[in-house]
Formats: C-alpha cells, sequence, structure tokens
C-alpha cells in the first residue's frame, strides 16, 4: 500500500476535522466569486471541497485531484457538485487556462516532481489567475532543518525541492500571504501573468522601443 493510502486509511480520518481555518484561509485569500472554476490540487481526502463549491455557487466550477486512489474514494463521497480525478499532477494536462484559480495544501511538495507539478499547474490557469499554496519549506541550513528534510524524504519520498523558488521560475508574481516564524512552511499566492505587454508596462525596467 502507498503511504497516501495508508494516510487516507488512517490519520487522516482526524486531520480532516482540524483543517477548517486552513481552508478557509486558502477560499478567502483567493476571493472566489461565484462562477468561477477552481482546481483543487493534491486534493487528499476532499475536506476542502464543499467550501469550495460554497464559493463558487451553482454556475461556478470546481475540479479536485489526487493520485492517491485512496484519498479520491474518500474526497468523491463529499464530492457534490465537484468532479474528482486520479491523476499524477506532475504529468497531467488539467486543460490548459481553464481555471480562474487553483489551491494546493501540503500537496507539491509531496510530488516527485515539483517542478512539472507547479509548470502543470500554470499551464491549467487563464492568464490573471491565481494560485494560493500553502506547504513545507526546508531551505534553511540548520540543523533542524536538515532533521526534518530527512525524516520527510523518509517518510514521504520529499525531492528537497523549494516550492517557493519554483513557483517563482513559472509566476510572475508571489506573494507571502503572513510570514511564518522558522520559515519551514510558507504561505503564499501566485499571480499568472496577464499577458506580455501587461508584465512589461507592470516591471520598472521596461525596455526601451
Ligand atoms: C499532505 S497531503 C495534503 C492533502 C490535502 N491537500 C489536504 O490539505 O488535506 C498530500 C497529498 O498529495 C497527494 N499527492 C502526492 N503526490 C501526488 C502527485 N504526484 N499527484 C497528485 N497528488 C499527489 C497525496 O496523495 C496526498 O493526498
Amino acid at each position: 500500500m502507498q503511504l497516501w493510502d495508508f494516510a487516507a486509511l488512517t490519520y487522516y480520518r482526524v486531520l480532516d476535522r482540524f483543517s477548517g481555518s486552513l481552508n478557509r484561509l486558502a477560499v478567502d485569500t483567493l476571493g472566489l466569486a461565484p462562477g468561477e472554476a477552481v482546481l483543487d490540487i493534491g486534493c487528499g481526502t476532499g475536506s476542502l471541497i464543499p467550501e469550495l463549491v460554497k464559493a463558487v455557487g451553482p454556475r461556478g466550477r470546481v475540479v479536485a485531484m489526487d493520485s492517491s486512489a485512496r484519498m479520491v474514494a474518500v474526497a468523491r463521497k463529499r464530492a457534490e457538485n465537484a468532479e474528482v480525478r486520479l491523476a499524477d499532477a506532475c504529468d497531467t494536462d488539467h486543460g490548459a487556462g481553464q481555471f480562474d484559480a487553483a489551491v494546493a495544501l501540503g500537496a507539491f511538495s509531496a510530488m516527485p516532481d515539483v517542478p512539472a507539478a507547479i509548470a502543470n499547474a500554470a499551464d491549467a490557469l487563464r492568464p490573471g489567475g491565481r494560485l494560493f499554496v500553502f506547504d513545507v519549506r526546508l531551505t534553511k541550513n540548520t540543523r533542524t532543518t536538515r532533521l526534518l528534510r530527512a525524516a520527510y524524504r523518509a517518510i514521504a519520498g520529499f525531492s528537497g525541492a523549494d516550492v517557493v523558488s519554483e513557483l517563482r521560475t513559472v509566476f510572475d508574481r508571489v506573494e507571502p500571504v503572513f510570514a511564518v516564524e522558522g520559515e519551514t512552511t510558507t504561505v503564499v499566492m501566485a499571480w499568472k501573468v496577464m499577458d506580455t505587454a501587461t508584465r512589461w508596462a507592470c516591471t520598472p525596467c521596461r525596455p526601451a522601443g
């Protein structure tokens, strides 16, 4: 049995009950409007899905996805008015430009190919679309961080990728929602550039001509 299938059958049954504050933060920060389309990447047991469905209303669209069959099975039970896909976010075309917003809670760092998963997320967003990310960030070279990196690698196959740096290679604007003490965790919003003209118009060093 895979790690995340095991998690879906065991400790996620408890974690699920306590995810409310983070879920609300994600929905509020994204500022979802009725009628919007939103993608939940690495949705786990789908505790965020009902909040997303409520936020985008009956004219909106919620798609959630995860690579663990057990997670998807649990998520589908609570996915009224949402579609839950079984897929690998590192190797999936979510649908180019189909989403106004996306969210990844504790998900990217758990994936084997973080750059590919982030590139696929960006591709799924329309120009101007936004992505809310909550994740671990183990970049410091302290003893604690080295231990955390080793533990996460052993438990969940952590690749060592820095989610924030990877977001910055794809998204033009990546901003912390708030600073986290110790910086072992990150909460950020990333925006996909509107178009090339807007990008240059916003950049101080716009080239002449
Ligand atoms: C820490 S859990 C977070 C789940 C959920 N977002 C939450 O907040 O409860 C990480 C999730 O990422 C999923 N995952 C790991 N690798 C994945 C991949 N390559 N593609 C899609 N999902 C993946 C796992 O199955 C697991 O459900």
